[in-house]
């Protein structure tokens, strides 16, 4: 395995990524705030598909187009950490890789501001890492994560938004 070369950039988003990450483990553990996490299909065939998650007054959105293959099931969860305001959405394919090209793809979330967003080729599993897109291949914006045109390569197995809640909802 290679340790792939990062950006400065790259390195302050994945510290801060980090520091987000261990406010919300007790609220994947289950253990503080709430979550909910649903399967889906990714169906090929060119036509733009839209599923959402909510949790509460948020949501997020996957919007996406691709070809190829055959419907793979995806997850997607969204969790909220009361303690923190942090809102959360990974989407992914929990085999850790996609056969399938996309064309396009956003991720959108409703209630919250992003505060980091990232796009992956290929998601962890079973020891192997995520494979982050490169920077130029998608864009962050307030409210979504998404391709960007001309750049984006197609690939895309992971999506992984942490938002700050507008105003909490106990
Ligand atoms: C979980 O998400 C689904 C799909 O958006 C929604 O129908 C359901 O009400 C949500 N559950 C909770 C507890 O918010």
């Amino acid at each position: 395995m290679s340790a792939p070369s990062l950006s400065d950039r790259r390195l302050l988003d994945a510290a801060v990524a980090a520091a987000l990450l261990l406010q919300l483990i007790p609220v994947v553990a289950g253990t503080q705030g709430r979550s909910n996490t649903s399967d889906f299909d990714v169906r090929p065939g060119g036509m733009v598909h839209s599923f959402s998650q909510s949790l509460g007054e948020f949501s997020c959105t996957f919007t996406y187009a691709a070809q190829g293959g055959t419907n793979e099931q995806w997850q997607i969860s969204v969790g909220i950490s009361e303690d923190n305001g942090l809102f959360s959405c990974s989407i992914w394919r929990p085999q850790g890789k996609s056969y399938l090209f996309f064309t396009q793809f956003k991720a959108e979330v409703k209630g919250a501001k992003i505060e980091y967003g990232m796009a992956y080729s290929t998601a962890a599993v079973g020891g192997r890492s995520d494979i982050p897109l490169k920077d130029e291949e998608f864009q962050v914006i307030e409210t979504a994560v998404m391709h960007k045109e001309g750049k984006f390569r197609s690939e895309l197995s992971k999506v992984l938004i942490i938002a700050k809640m507008y105003h909490m909802e106990l």
